[in-house]
């Protein structure tokens, strides 16, 4: 049932500020989605992402592409994305008291050799952000393709991969984080669960 994984996550998280979740799509879904984001992409909708609120960019520290998700423009699979997402959000209320409001989402996709440095999700001056979240949309990924997700905890590092279908969430303003480069094009959605508006 979704919502014994939802808990298994969830669970995670409290306990340790971060957690991972297989399978939180299905292959088709990542199949469909990814369908999505190359027309997102080839009709030239992604823009070089930046950094600060500035959105400077800066390709020594940031190498990604992406394109904000609306759902008043979103395909019908990408519909289907955001209902399981705000399930996901509705169930991350009950068990949490996050008071998660709203949510902000964008496609990323990082071309060979790009990377992007150790950072904070969380604005100094925004506070909205609570938890992070990435879902993955790469098929048969492969250790040797790179582009993990490092994870600084306090007396560890941990290295994720970026499997087709994997979320990993975790508290936007206290760890920090970094994509190693990757070899392979690498794409993901990635957004924020705010408990603002
Ligand atoms: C980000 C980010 C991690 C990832 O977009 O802020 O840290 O694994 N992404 O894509
Ligand atoms: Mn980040």
């Amino acid at each position: 049932m979704q919502e014994d994984k939802f808990e298994a996550i969830i669970e995670q998280i409290v306990e340790k500020g971060f957690g991972v979740l297989d399978d939180f799509l299905t292959s088709e879904e990542v199949v469909d989605l990814n369908k999505s984001l190359t027309e997102r992409y080839n009709n030239n909708l992604f823009k070089q992402a930046g950094i600060s609120k500035q959105h400077e960019v800066v390709k020594t520290i940031r190498g990604d592409e992406i394109f904000w998700l609306e759902k008043e423009n979103a395909d019908e699979t990408e519909k289907d994305f955001l209902d399981k997402l705000e399930s996901f959000i509705g169930y991350v209320n009950y068990t949490c008291y996050l008071g998660i409001r709203s949510y902000e989402i964008h496609y990323a996709s990082y071309p060979v050799g790009t990377f992007y440095k150790r950072h904070l999700d969380k604005f100094k001056s925004d506070s909205g952000r609570k938890l992070s979240f990435i879902c993955y949309l790469n098929e048969n990924w492969q250790p040797e393709n790179g582009g993990q997700l490092a994870l600084y905890l306090e007396n560890e590092t941990i290295e994720i991969l970026p499997i087709g279908g994997r979320l990993v969430c975790f508290e936007s303003d206290k760890i920090e984080h970094e994509v190693l480069p990757t070899n392979r094009e690498r794409k993901s959605i990635t957004g924020w669960l705010k408990n603002t508006e």
